[in-house]
């Protein structure tokens, strides 16, 4: 199971709360379990994007870095159609070692049109959940009504294709739905030192009922040498 490809992490004691949030992401891949983890990129006040929807870049190098390393150990790679029509991604790993994970994207209306770079091929797969009708050759489209679809559901479609450890990229939207159906295992928050005001918040969930309701994650905390930070959360494990 151990993958020879996969990204080396940084070593020194500095590291070891960075170490323990890979840890679960590690474990799964090594005892072939299933994990889904989240990553955003967030402003000090907790924004993912500008109002105009500019998010390149809220991270330093680091931050960047790490996205990547978590990108080298999944299976697969899920962003919305809103994130590709904002950044026109490739979610390749190319700051670390490791290989591309398979991209999918979920466009249940077929907004996404066949010039995007997620769809150039790199050697790693090209998934869409509903698509549109003219996309590039091999690009797999796997049909799905045009409603929403439950994090359940998504993730039942990518274990079919042998998908298993998955990387929700964003945005916001997409990640939010996952994580309000607590489909979530771990979730990396990466705190660039930007302060943006306005624009798209990170997370948008739906209105507690009382603030004893709220989940609360276990943590550990990590200074990038940048200055950058990450707040690693565990939710099921
Ligand atoms: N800072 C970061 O880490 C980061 C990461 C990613 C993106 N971003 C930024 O976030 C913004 C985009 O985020 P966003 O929240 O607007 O969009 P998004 O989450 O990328 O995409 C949302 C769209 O994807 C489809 N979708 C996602 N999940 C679905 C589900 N479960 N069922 C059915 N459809 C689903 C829907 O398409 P339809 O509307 O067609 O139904 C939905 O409106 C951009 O500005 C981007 O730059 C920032």
């Amino acid at each position: 199971m151990i993958d020879e490809t996969a990204p080396t992490l940084p070593v020194g004691e500095s590291s070891s709360a960075l170490h323990r949030a890979f840890g679960p992401l590690l474990e799964a891949r090594r005892k072939g379990r299933p994990h889904i983890i989240g990553q955003l990129g967030l402003s000090l006040d907790g924004r993912i994007a500008t109002e105009s929807g500019e998010s390149r870049y809220i991270n330093g190098t680091e931050a960047l870095h790490h996205l990547h390393r978590i990108r080298a150990l999944v299976d697969a790679v899920i962003v919305g159609a809103g994130t590709v029509e904002a950044d026109d991604p490739q979610l390749t790993v190319r700051h670390c070692d490791g290989r591309d994970p398979a991209r999918v994207v979920i466009d249940p209306n077929g907004r996404i049109g066949r010039g995007a770079k997620i769809w150039s091929a790199s050697g790693a797969r090209r998934i869409v959940l509903g698509g549109a009708a003219d996309l590039p050759d091999g690009v797999e489209k796997i049909a799905v009504p045009k409603g929403p679809l439950t994090a359940k559901r998504i993730i039942g479609h990518l274990a079919d294709q042998g998908l298993h450890r998955v990387l929700v990229e964003g945005g916001a939207d997409t990640l939010g739905r996952f994580l309000a159906e607590g489909a979530v295992d771990s979730l990396h928050l990466l705190y660039g030192r930007v302060i943006i005001g306005s624009g798209k918040a990170g997370l948008t969930l739906p209105p507690l009922a009382s603030l004893d309701d709220a989940p609360r994650p276990h943590t550990d905390t990590h200074v990038f040498d940048d200055g950058d930070f990450l707040v690693a959360c565990r939710f099921n494990t």
